[in-house]
């Protein structure tokens, strides 16, 4: 048994990771509807990841004897205005989530409970990995992509990412 409080932030976070996954692919969409398959590639392991992640929090409250409820997910509003616009959405979305896993661990200090801290810290470390894919995907789009040349080997790059499953096991 778990906090209700923090049950529920828990169970709102599979949502929102299943979001996240739904977001990225999304992307990926508008990617390879424009042919650029690198980025299309990389928001599509992105994807792979936010599933991964939205599992992790299913099984944390699966072994904690809590129920898992699963509520409708939102569809991305998508309508992209160019090829930066995902890049950007994307920084914005991860601050969100790392705003919404810090919420659960400030609840998770606030009523000691210890385990879901421990829990969360992979999380906590993860969020300042995505923060920093995103600014980075922003950056090299920034100083490469202002010509077809420079945008055609940035999707070069970026068709090199392989999808590794989380580092974070749970039994
Ligand atoms: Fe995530
Ligand atoms: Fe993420």
């Amino acid at each position: 048994m778990l906090n209700p409080e923090v049950s529920k932030l828990l169970n709102e976070q599979v949502n929102k990771e299943f979001y996240s996954a739904y977001l990225y692919m999304d992307m990926a969409n508008y990617y390879a509807d424009q042919s650029l398959d690198g980025f299309e590639n990389w928001f599509f392991v992105q994807m792979q990841e936010e599933r991964d992640h939205a599992l992790l929090f299913r099984k944390y409250l699966l072994n904690n004897g809590e129920q898992v409820t699963l509520t409708e997910i939102a569809g991305p509003e998508g309508g992209y205005k160019d090829f930066k616009e995902p890049l950007t959405q994307a920084l914005e979305h991860e601050q969100f989530v790392t705003a919404s896993i810090n919420s659960i661990y400030e609840a998770a200090y606030r009523n000691k409970d210890f385990r879901t801290m421990q829990f969360l810290d992979w999380f906590i470390k993860e969020q300042g990995e995505e923060e920093k894919n995103a600014e980075d995907n922003i950056k090299k789009f920034e100083l490469f992509a202002g010509d077809p040349k420079g945008l055609y080997m940035l999707d070069n790059e970026l068709k090199s990412r392989v999808y590794a499953a989380p580092s974070l096991v749970l039994d």
